[in-house]
């Protein structure tokens, strides 16, 4: 097809009330074909029908994990510079859209609220069920071999859970800072840290998925100290859109500075969205350079942690993956 008739596509593909109701919305980060279709409360098959055209017209970006799909806007090439003049011309105050974006926020604190209870549930316990999925012990050396014994000035564990990665690499930083939206994670986290004498790293509640707030509330305060690691260890994958998450983290970014990674790479356990409030089944590394790159961040460094002391309790089809990001030259 000719660029001018393909364009013609992609113009007829957005020209049209349901699909610019999409575009909108997946400006807002990525979603599943499940929640879309909450919120536009059409039928499944038909948000389907609108998706695939976005998609075949470039306008997005499906990937496909398990039993669901997420789709994303496009956001580089001639289509992702279309996708942006057509989203700057909405007009953000129209009654649909606002409803579209309050729908979409409740979607968003149902499942934000479905993950708290879990973690509600496991904080105790947490320690002791990390190790049962993953092979903790080779995990744990390979985060201390690449962080090395030089010292870091300051240390962000976003989605810090019991603190156990302040507590890890309590003798590299000067100071640490731990993140977590749950009360009963961050209540055995102090009282960890406290047992341990960790005195120079503190627990802050707060949601890590919220922009930075400039007036010094929320969690990821605009007035404290850039760091020069930060952490995200098992805490991408609760997220339908983990580049916001990413982003969040690039913003508090010191310069020179590295953003440690430790995720599951993508696997099939369609179960573990339902029994442990995971949203996304594993990150590819194609993803998390995509992510990076929307953050203006480059994969400087990625392993595959393998297990050779495997022993029966982890699950063998979870493999973990460690990511090292660091921001790209120009940004
Ligand atoms: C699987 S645990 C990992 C905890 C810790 N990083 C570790 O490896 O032991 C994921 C943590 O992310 C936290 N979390 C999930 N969504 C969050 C959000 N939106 N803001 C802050 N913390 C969040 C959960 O409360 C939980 O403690």
């Amino acid at each position: 097809m000719a660029e001018f008739d393909k364009l013609v596509e992609a113009l007829k593909a957005a020209g049209e009330v349901t699909r610019l109701r999409l575009l909108a919305l997946l400006a807002d980060g990525e979603l599943s074909v499940k929640d879309i279709t909450d919120i536009l409360a059409q039928s499944q098959p038909r948000v389907s029908r609108h998706l695939k055209l976005l998609a075949e017209a470039g306008l997005v970006v499906r990937n496909a994990e398990g039993a669901w799909a997420y789709y994303r806007i496009a956001d580089s090439g001639s289509r992702g510079e279309l996708v942006a003049s057509i989203l700057q011309q909405l007009p953000k105050e129209d009654a649909v859209l606002v409803a579209d974006h309050h729908a979409l926020e409740k979607v968003k604190l149902a499942h934000q609220s479905k993950a708290n209870k879990y973690f509600a549930q496991v904080a105790q316990s947490w320690d002791k069920l990390r190790k049962l999925h993953v092979p903790e012990s080779a995990v744990e050396a390979a985060i201390l071999k690449y962080v090395g014994p030089k010292r870091i000035n300051n240390l962000l564990d976003m989605g810090t859970g019991t603190g156990r990665m302040l507590e890890l690499l309590s003798d590299v930083y000067v100071h640490g800072t731990g993140i977590d939206f749950s009360r009963e994670m961050i209540g055995v986290a102090r009282a960890k840290l406290a047992a341990a004498g960790i005195s120079h790293a503190q627990i802050r509640l707060g949601d890590i998925s919220e922009d930075e707030a400039k007036d010094g509330s929320g969690a990821l305060d605009a007035s404290d100290a850039l760091a020069n690691l930060v952490i995200l260890h098992q805490v991408l994958h609760y997220f339908d859109d983990p580049g916001r998450v990413l982003s969040n983290a690039s913003a508090r970014l010191a310069d020179g500075g590295r953003i440690l990674v430790v995720d599951f790479a993508p696997h099939d356990l369609e179960f573990l969205r339902e029994r442990d409030a995971h949203r996304r089944l594993g990150l590819s590394e194609q993803q998390m350079q995509m992510w990076g790159q929307f953050c203006g961040l480059k994969i400087d460094h990625f392993e595959q942690i393998t297990n050779q002391h495997s022993n029966e309790t982890t699950d063998k089809s979870l493999v973990v993956c460690l990511w090292v990001l660091t921001k790209s030259k120009g940004t």
